[in-house]
């Protein structure tokens, strides 16, 4: 596809690109374009919220845990409404699965060719310290139009996705998604109220020197995972950059922008890793792969594993790919 080069002064929404791009690709269609700006219409209330944490008490614990056990904030709570208010008007949305309901919410027995997964508030501990958190979501198509039991179309592998994406609410409120034809960026502006694209097929640095891990957890990480670390701060590698922030989406985006490499690995807390597999980790090495980047659970591509249960956990490594096969020589 030609890349459209809009005029100096003009400047391309998420839907006008989406449309676009919709032209010259006949795997886009104007529904997908429609779903992602409801998901971007959610993200903007979100946006709001989250902006004005210490106004408003959403950042506060609700005294409910959620299906991991985790403490919910209400700002969980509300973002995951939103975003299936929003979802649920559109009539091509049949099941929405989100981290913060046990079991998939059925928006149409019958009709609606779509079924998402989201993270609603990824980072949500991060919240009342005024860091960046963010909204992930993975877009499938149905596989089949009956079914008895819904987990027969919504445990798909990632390699299934049609798009995802992310939102993140940070120094600025930053769009970024995939469907398939690269990877693209549009920034919130507020004066415009609109995300306008501000990059364009975007692919890791080839050598970011910045490693991303909580290495709190190393005293139960596999010893491969700290003879890497052993590695990364050793005078013959550096000198290398340690990041950490917690929320994931903003670690994947600086991973994005600045290269380097991200791990989750299995822990002693979290034998089958923390994050999660059908809203963390498969949206997001949708978009590392298209980034021309890597994501693996230390074993297998993310987008091959084969999901048993809905909110099943995995390691997760993502990042550029000489970084991220440089920690599997160390894990295997
Ligand atoms: P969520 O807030 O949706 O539960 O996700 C938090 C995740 C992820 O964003 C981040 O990478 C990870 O938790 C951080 O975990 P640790 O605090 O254990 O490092
Ligand atoms: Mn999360
Ligand atoms: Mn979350």
């Amino acid at each position: 596809m030609k890349a459209y080069k809009s005029p100096e002064h003009a400047l391309t929404s998420a839907q006008q690109f989406l449309l676009l791009e919709q032209n010259s690709d006949s795997h886009l269609t104007k529904e997908l374009a429609l779903l992602i700006s409801s998901i971007t219409l959610a993200s903007k209330h979100i946006a709001l919220y989250v902006k004005r944490d210490g106004l408003t008490d959403v950042s506060e614990k609700t005294n409910s845990k959620n299906v991991h056990g985790e403490e919910v904030k209400k700002l969980d709570e509300l973002a995951d409404k939103m975003l299936i208010n929003s979802l649920g008007l559109n009539a091509d949305v049949a099941i929405v699965s989100s981290e913060e309901n046990e079991n998939p919410v059925i928006l149409r027995e019958s009709g609606g060719k779509y079924i998402l997964f989201f993270d609603p508030l990824d980072g949500s501990s991060n919240l009342s310290s005024g860091i960046a958190v963010g909204t992930i979501f993975s877009i499938m198509e149905k596989s089949k139009t009956t079914y008895s039991d819904p987990m027969e179309i919504i445990l798909q592998p990632g390699n299934r996705q049609i798009a995802a994406g992310y939102i993140m609410y940070g120094s600025s409120t930053v769009l970024v998604f995939t469907t398939g034809k690269g990877v693209h960026m549009f920034t919130l502006d507020p004066n415009v109220g609109d995300y306008l694209l501000s990059r364009q097929n975007m692919t890791f640095p080839d050598n970011g020197k910045c490693y991303s891990i909580n290495e709190g957890n190393a005293h139960s990480f596999d010893p491969g995972y700290n003879k890497w670390l052993d590695w990364v701060k050793s005078n013959e590698a550096g000198p290398y950059t340690g990041r950490y922030i917690g929320s994931m989406v903003a670690d994947f985006h600086r991973t994005l922008i600045q290269g380097g490499v991200f791990a989750y690995p299995a822990t002693k807390k979290s034998p089958e890793g923390k994050l999660r597999l059908m809203y963390e980790a498969n949206p997001i090495a949708f978009i590392a792969e298209q980034a021309k980047g890597m994501a693996t659970n230390g074993k297998s591509r993310i987008l091959d594993i084969q999901p048993t249960s809905l909110h099943q956990r995995v390691p997760l490594l993502f990042g550029e790919k000489k970084e991220v096969e440089k920690i599997m020589s160390y894990i295997n």
